[in-house]
């Protein structure tokens, strides 16, 4: 049964002042449809039950678990590949990146889903670090949903995923198979190093986790209103150190968002480089 139009307006507001995801009334079956999977989880009888729980706003498990569902959590290792390879033969190969060479290269991936974006990073410095044994790197790995966030610290991929970018040299260099099922593969502990997790909602306040060389905030904007594109926008460039790089996903751009990035094509890929504010 479709829920009426207000029930779903309703929870499409909550969502997107949470998170800035915005649901369309083309898109208002696919909220039902979380609504009824979250119900089900729950123990409830049907969506409309638990849009009464939300509305009542007496049950902050159930927020957050519409919220979890809300996000899509779409990825794959070496998404869009040209962008890792920009990362490793442009700026990663050239001795000026990240200039004192004392310091570690910090690295945040913004929204990394179930963490293969990271891992992707990890392995681009990995193999960096084999001619740089004093240079060290440092990943911050970030996402709202925490249910994600859990798959990416733990590591644990199934066939199809490692499958889904990752060629069998580093299958086999960087994953074990899980000895207690022979489908699931583990991160080995050697990639995990140098790796911090936390949940970061991009829409709330972040400030702590200082500086880095260079960010990947990749499809994530793509589901948020302009306001709150320039919003994160503005406070990722905060976030960066001079000189620093921001990286959208493929179908994004910074254009019309933010006047004090320089447009680098680096390779096949668009990285957009911090200058001084005018
Ligand atoms: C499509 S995935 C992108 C994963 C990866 N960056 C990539 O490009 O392959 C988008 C991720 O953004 C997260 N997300 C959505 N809204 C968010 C917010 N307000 N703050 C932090 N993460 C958010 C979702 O949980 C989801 O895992």
């Amino acid at each position: 049964m479709a829920l009426p139009k207000e029930m779903l307006d309703y929870v499409a507001g909550m969502v997107e002042k949470a998170l800035g995801i915005q649901y369309s009334h083309e898109n208002h079956y696919q909220l039902e449809k979380r609504m009824t999977e979250v119900a089900t989880t729950m123990g409830l009888r049907n969506a409309e039950e638990l849009f009464h729980i939300l509305r009542d706003g007496k049950n902050p498990k159930a927020l957050s678990a519409i919220l979890d569902a809300s996000t899509n959590n779409e990825t794959s290792f070496f998404r869009d590949m040209g962008v890792f390879d920009a990362f490793s033969s442009e700026l990663l190969a050239n001795p000026d990146f990240a200039g004192n060479k004392q310091d570690y290269v910090r690295i945040w991936s913004a929204a990394s889903s179930t963490g293969q974006e990271a891992y992707s990073l990890a392995i681009c410095l990995r193999h960096w670090q084999l001619t740089r044994p004093n240079r060290n790197y440092e990943i911050l790995v970030t996402d709202y949903s925490e249910r994600v966030l859990k798959q990416a610290k733990d590591g644990k991929y199934s066939d199809l995923e490692v499958h889904r970018g990752l060629t069998e040299d580093q299958l086999k260099k960087y994953f074990e198979k899980n000895p207690a099922d022979p489908h699931v593969w583990l991160v080995r502990p050697e990639l995990k190093r140098n790796m911090n997790f936390r949940q970061v909602n991009l829409l709330e306040d972040w400030t702590g986790l200082g500086a880095f060389h260079v960010i990947f905030c990749r499809n994530v904007l793509i589901y948020q209103s302009v306001e709150n594109k320039k919003r994160v926008i503005s406070r990722l460039y905060n976030s960066l150190q001079p000189g620093g790089y921001l990286v959208l996903g493929a179908a994004e751009t910074l254009i019309g968002l933010a006047e004090n990035f320089e447009i680098r094509r680096l390779g096949r890929a668009v990285y957009y480089q911090k200058v001084a504010k005018p």
